[in-house]
């Protein structure tokens, strides 16, 4: 039994160390309760629990904290994948709602897995989510000075997800997140999709970055068939970071292979993440 999780990328600068070491606190907290949680239940719950927690925390790009695009609202994908089955169910640009994770799972038991908009959101109330505004302070005053600034820069995103093997080998994998922001309404995550999500019986792959660089190189899919054809976790994923600098793509990534070894890298500094078997294994 392991985990890895990811809270996304954070600024190098010096004003942002406060919020690097909120963050390893929080990942810390979230991977030991993940672990508890890991010991009596299967990868697949792990997955949208854990998530479910880091989209509670409102340091993190995902569920309460998301960012705000370009016309002033939230939207918010998610996804989850379970290796052994192949199934994955997700939503896409999903509103008011608390967590984007949990409607991915409920939707795992449908015909219809990833639903999108005003159809992720009908299922939602269907099935009893309430109404939630997932927007925060901090958010809005980013959204202000980006608009009033009119410099739109992509904020290196805090994309959440996590990658487990539970104690019969399987494998799953979930990854939620509020975007880039300020992109343009309709503008689709690589969340969820195979490229920022994914899970077969031999690796799971979450992604954090700028989706449009993960969605060119297929990265999580890319990463997770690679392994399935007998490379290694670890060249996996040095491939595939060679493959995404030729584009110059900022990307970060966390993995598990059906052996247990665990993996992460990123294009650029940093992406915070934690790992956990039993004990630490490693923080960031
Ligand atoms: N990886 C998050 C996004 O680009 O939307």
């Amino acid at each position: 039994m392991k985990l890895i999780i990811h809270g996304g990328f954070f600024s190098e600068s010096h004003t942002h160390d406060k919020t690097k070491s909120q963050k390893q606190a929080a990942l810390k907290r979230i991977v030991h309760q993940g672990f508890q949680y890991l010991k009596n239940h299967t990868s697949i719950q792990t997955v949208a629990y854990v998530v479910q927690l880091l989209e509670d925390d409102p340091l993190f790009n995902a569920g309460t904290g998301s960012q705000i695009q370009a016309d002033g609202r939230i939207r918010m994908s998610a996804a989850l994948m379970d290796g052994s089955s192949l199934k994955m169910a997700g939503v896409v640009n999903i509103e008011h709602v608390k967590n984007p994770i949990l409607v991915a799972e409920k939707l795992m038991s449908y015909e219809d897995k990833i639903l999108g908009g005003t159809g992720a959101i009908e299922f939602a109330r269907t099935h009893h989510f309430p109404f939630f505004d997932p927007q925060t302070k901090e958010r809005k005053e980013e959204y202000d000075k980006k608009k009033d600034n009119k410099n739109h820069a992509t904020t290196r995103t805090s994309t959440v997800g996590c990658v487990c093997i539970d104690k019969l080998g399987k494998l799953a994998t979930a990854t939620s997140t509020g975007g880039k922001g300020y992109e343009r309404p309709g503008r689709i995550s690589d969340s969820a999709t195979v490229a920022g999500n994914y899970a077969n019986a031999h690796c799971g792959v979450s992604l954090t970055g700028i989706g449009e660089d993960i969605v060119s190189l297929a990265m999580a899919a890319k990463i997770a068939t690679r392994v399935s054809d007998g490379m290694t976790l670890a060249h996996a994923f040095e491939k595939s970071f060679l493959e995404l600098k030729q584009i110059d793509g900022l990307a970060g990534a966390i993995g598990i292979d059906d052996k247990g070894n665990i993996q992460h890298q990123e294009s650029h500094p940093t992406m915070v993440y934690a790992s956990y078997d039993g004990i630490l294994l490693d923080i960031f």
